[in-house]
């Protein structure tokens, strides 16, 4: 990670107290990014965000706004946290008993992973590789990779692609035209961008 200040954006209404930020990361008004926190490189990073000192955040990650991420999360490379999503690291915190950071428990977004707008991840839980939470689910499991877990409390509801469809049951996507096993990030990508291309969107 850079520690070039002139490689990554922040806005004038943000306060950026980390120098451990990647090249070419924005970070938008009424921000603030705790010192010691990790940016990787190109991450978008919303308004009235809160990123504490010993958050790590891998390179490409796009975090909406009004999400906080605190101590004990780690967003691994290509995960997009929609907004106002909660994360927390007390499993069961108490104003009147003051427990050291050693009792909070991690949470672990694995890389390509998205979490829904307004869902909450109770502490503890690891979301994996590119796996889908649903708008406003409560996750208080591990999530395996590729899966889609809605509801509250989150339930696995199907299984989905690097692009974002639900698969069939036998794992193939029909926009990818792929199943699973034989696809990857790159493939859907570029597969995406010519459907795009061919429908001029
Ligand atoms: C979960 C999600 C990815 C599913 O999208 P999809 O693949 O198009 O699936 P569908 O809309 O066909 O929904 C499948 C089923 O899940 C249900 N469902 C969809 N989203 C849900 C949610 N967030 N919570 C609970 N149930 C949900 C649907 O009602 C449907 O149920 P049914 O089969 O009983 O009718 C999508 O609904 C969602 O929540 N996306 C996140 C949006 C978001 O927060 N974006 C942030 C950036 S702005
Ligand atoms: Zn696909």
């Amino acid at each position: 990670m850079s520690a070039d200040k002139n490689s990554f954006y922040v806005n004038e209404n943000a306060l950026c107290e980390s120098q451990d930020i990647g090249s070419n990361t924005r970070i938008w008004g009424f921000t603030h990014v705790m010192k010691g926190a990790k940016i990787g490189s190109h991450c978008n990073v919303g308004e009235h965000v809160f990123i504490e000192n010993a958050a790590v955040i891998g390179n490409g990650c796009t975090i909406k706004n009004g999400v906080a991420v605190w101590n004990k999360v780690v967003l691994e490379d290509d995960v997009f946290i929609g907004p106002y999503a909660v994360f927390t690291n007390d499993l069961v915190p108490r104003s009147f008993m003051k427990r050291g950071e050693e009792s909070f428990l991690k949470t672990v977004v694995k890389q390509g992973a998205s979490i829904g707008a307004n869902a909450t991840l109770v502490c503890g839980v690891t979301v994996g590789e590119y796996a889908m939470v649903g708008a406003g689910a409560v996750v208080c499991k591990d999530v395996p990779a590729h899966s889609l877990v809605v509801g509250n409390p989150g339930r696995i509801i199907g299984k989905i692609c690097f692009c974002g469809k639900l698969l069939d049951l036998k794992q193939w996507c029909s926009t990818c035209e792929c199943f699973l096993y034989k696809n990857s990030k790159e493939f859907a990508i570029s597969k995406i961008t010519r459907l795009e291309e061919a429908t001029g969107t």
